[in-house]
């Protein structure tokens, strides 16, 4: 049988990783400053990850949501505390786009109404509602075309104010990322967030902070909508929530009721991955990630903005993208090839950084120096 081909693919082969490095094949090490596409919070093969994984495993790994799971509620109350959030309420499911299915759906149960705005270049995932909310049509199947959600320009308070105005009433949810991902690291301002916030109080429409890639420490807040000093109503979360585990969740605010039946998983909140997701955050609070994030990030930024050849460095912690110039435009590349380094990219020009939140300041001067030399090259 083949593998349906839909992803184009690096020809390596990874077979070993710890920390910030992967290995292929040949034995050959690669610096990982994409982290798996932002999955890699706490470091590759992180050794209490693994332990925690281990002894769970041999425990028990899954049992259905019929019956009391008490690593959830462990899970629920260390992510309150972490997240500065203790009074919300955490309902468990496996990936980013069903964190935001869920969320999507919660808003418009909780309003009875039918209306989302999302915003030009979100990503948001690739299942119905999440990719309706998607700005990118080539991903949208037919079946999920809808006219319930309204696309609106990133940062545009004026915009946003006059949609609220003509329609306030029918929009069930705002959902924005604090700093937009795979639509090439853009940052929402303080100002936009803080108008969704008093927006959606006027209107009563619920603020989803889509935290998938942003959120869990890597903006150096734990979300990344925590800069604007504002409170969403619910918070998805993916990535790095597992460190590679696969587990997805939505922080719902405490004024959203719940009723039994009104969302539900199979897998969602099982042992295994809840045991996952408390190492991570027990290793985030022991190594003091989030605190590392915004430091290293903030110097990361700093030399990057030395580098001349490259333009328009932003972002927020280890969550920084920066446009490469037509005339070296093959960078990523080369960086993979000839200096075995992993980053991301997003369409048409920029690179994105999204390394593991422990990575150290030596393995960033390692990157800076290998990126001078492959620019000049
Ligand atoms: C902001 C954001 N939301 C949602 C998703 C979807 O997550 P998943 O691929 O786990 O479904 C992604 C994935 O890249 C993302 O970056």
């Amino acid at each position: 049988m083949k593998l349906f081909d839909v992803y184009p693919l690096n020809p390596i082969t990874i077979t070993k990783a710890s920390g910030s490095y992967v290995w292929d094949d040949q034995g050959t090490s690669y610096l990982d400053m994409y982290g798996g596409h932002a999955v890699i919070s706490i470091g590759h093969t992180h050794p209490h990850w693994v332990k925690r994984i281990e002894d769970q495993l041999n425990k028990i790994a899954f049992y259905s949501n019929s019956v009391i799971i008490p690593l959830q509620q462990q899970l629920a109350e260390k992510l309150g505390k972490l997240s500065g959030k203790e009074d919300y309420q955490l309902f468990l499911c496996n990936s980013g786009a069903e964190a935001n299915e869920n969320a999507l759906k919660l808003a418009s149960f909780h309003t009875g109404r039918k209306k989302i705005v999302a915003f030009k270049k979100s990503f948001h995932g690739r299942t119905s509602l999440a990719v309706a909310a998607t700005d990118n049509p080539a991903i949208v199947a037919p079946v999920n075309e809808t006219d319930q959600v309204i696309f609106l320009p990133f940062n545009d308070t004026t915009t946003l104010q006059a949609c609220f105005d003509a329609q306030g009433k029918e929009i069930a949810a705002v959902i924005i990322e604090g700093i937009q991902g795979v639509g090439g690291i853009n940052v929402a301002s303080d100002e936009f967030l803080q108008l969704i916030r008093s927006l959606c109080n006027e209107h009563g429409s619920v603020y989803i902070a889509d935290s998938v890639q942003c959120g869990y420490g890597r903006s150096g807040k734990f979300f990344a909508h925590d800069h604007a000093g504002v409170y969403a109503d619910i918070y998805s979360m993916a990535k790095g929530m597992g460190n590679g585990f696969p587990i997805g969740g939505i922080l719902i605010g405490p004024h959203i009721s719940p009723k039994h039946g009104m969302l539900g998983t199979t897998f969602g909140g099982n042992h295994l991955a809840c045991a996952a997701a408390l190492a991570v955050l027990e290793v985030m609070e022991s190594e003091n990630l989030i605190q590392l994030a915004a430091d290293n990030g903030a110097y990361l930024m700093q030399e990057l903005n030395k580098i001349e050849a490259i333009t328009h460095v932003r972002g927020k912690g280890l969550m920084i993208g920066f446009d490469v110039p037509d005339a070296i435009r093959d960078l990523k590349k080369k960086l993979l090839s000839e200096y075995h380094i992993f980053t991301g990219e997003a369409k048409p020009n920029v690179i994105r950084l999204l390394p593991s939140l422990a990575i150290s300041r030596q393995q960033i001067n390692d990157f800076l120096d290998a990126l001078k030399k492959a620019i000049t090259s």
